[in-house]
């Protein structure tokens, strides 16, 4: 799969899809919550962040490889979970799945998709050491349907479980609100309980819906039923990363889900040395939020994350050139990456420590 996409730099490439897009799935995609503010600052706080270079090491060969889980990747930059892929091509989710399997990239399945997670398993693929999938979970009340999709997800071939946390009611956006997506009869969340028709988190229908209620009892029953390793998602305090690693967490993504449900809190770049410092080496620590250059990345991996994730990027990609552009859209992070650890000296994900990053 070859792209002629233009990935030098991410504002043009989300003009274009802009471009190319019906306003309510641009909207839909763009938006953050309320103002916006922890949207925009999750870009410019890993700007702000300075790097301090180490010179004259060895960098010619360079390692980008880590074990996720236990599974080894070619690369520690992931495809976010992320809904409703029908709105930015007409392949949804299998598109994006096949792009990052092409890239080497682990792919998150998003629970509010219009697309059976069966299907996009076999999107897997054997390019570049078939990089796992992850399935991500928005935990629904009915535990026997939550169960039974679980076993769904490990007949799948589904890795590691990943539970969103930080949406147990949606947000708003004024943004959305004003370019409503207009729901379709025809088009289903299939993995949901009674495949409902497919909303947006914005749709005015369930404003003040507590949709995704979850707490730590659900989710210690959740890490005893999943028959894989659970991650949750969405952790921005140390106290509560701890508490999810004594429920028997395995991973936890820092993250403020783009900044797309609660506005005007922590950036991620802020809180990921907290959450470090909180639990160790006791889970894995993963981040996303506002990451778009190959110096947010090894700064991301610096402060401790031995992982990133990406949501808009390839939803930019692959509205413009489907699979082929999410692919592009992982690759040129991948170069960018591999450029900025080679200036500053690192030629390994080991040798990104927090000294490279300025106090
Ligand atoms: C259009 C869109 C849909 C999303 N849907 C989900 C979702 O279904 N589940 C989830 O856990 N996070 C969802 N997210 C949040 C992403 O997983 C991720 O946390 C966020 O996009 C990272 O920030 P970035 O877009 O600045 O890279 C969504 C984000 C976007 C942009």
């Amino acid at each position: 799969m070859a792209s002629n996409m233009d990935c030098v730099d991410f504002d043009a490439l989300e003009e274009r899809a802009r471009e190319k897009l019906p306003p309510p799935s641009f909207a839909f995609c763009a938006t953050g919550a309320d103002d916006e503010i922890t949207a925009v600052e999750n870009v410019t706080a890993w700007r702000k962040l300075r790097l301090r270079p180490r010179m004259l090491r060895d960098i010619v060969k360079v390692d980008t490889s880590v074990t996720l889980l236990g599974d080894r990747v070619a690369t520690p930059i992931m495809v976010a979970p992320t809904g409703r892929h029908h709105l930015f091509h007409p392949e949804g989710e299998r598109a994006s799945a096949r792009g990052a399997a092409a890239a080497g990239a682990l792919f998150v399945m998003s629970t509010s998709g219009a697309t059976l997670l069966e299907d996009v398993a076999k999107e897997r693929g054997k390019e570049r050491g078939a990089a796992p999938q992850w399935f991500q979970l928005y935990m629904q009340p009915d535990r026997a349907a939550t169960g039974a999709l679980l076993d769904r997800c490990v007949k799948a071939g589904f890795k590691a479980l990943v539970l969103t946390v930080d949406q147990p009611v949606p947000g708003w956006s004024p943004r959305a609100a004003r370019s409503p997506v207009i729901a379709s009869p025809n088009v289903r969340s299939v993995n949901m309980v009674g495949q409902p028709i497919a909303k947006t988190a914005y749709d005015p229908d369930r404003k003040g819906l507590a949709m995704f209620p979850t707490n730590f009892g659900d989710l210690e029953w959740l890490v005893k039923r999943a028959n894989m390793p659970v991650v949750v998602k969405g952790v921005l305090r140390g106290d509560d990363a701890k508490r999810c690693v004594d429920c028997g967490v395995k991973g936890i993504m820092v993250s403020n889900h783009g900044g797309r449900h609660i506005d005007t809190t922590v950036t991620t770049a802020e809180v990921i040395s907290e959450i470090v410092d909180a639990i160790g080496k006791t889970a894995e620590i993963y981040v996303d939020g506002g990451i778009r250059r190959g110096t947010d990345i090894v700064k991301a991996l610096a402060l401790g994350a031995r992982a990133v994730l990406v949501g808009r990027p390839p939803l930019w990609g692959l509205s413009i050139d489907g699979a082929a552009g999410v692919q592009a859209v992982m690759e040129h992070l991948q170069d960018e990456m591999v450029r900025a650890m080679r200036l500053c000296g690192a030629a390994s994900l080991a040798a990104l420590t927090p000294d490279l990053v300025a106090k």
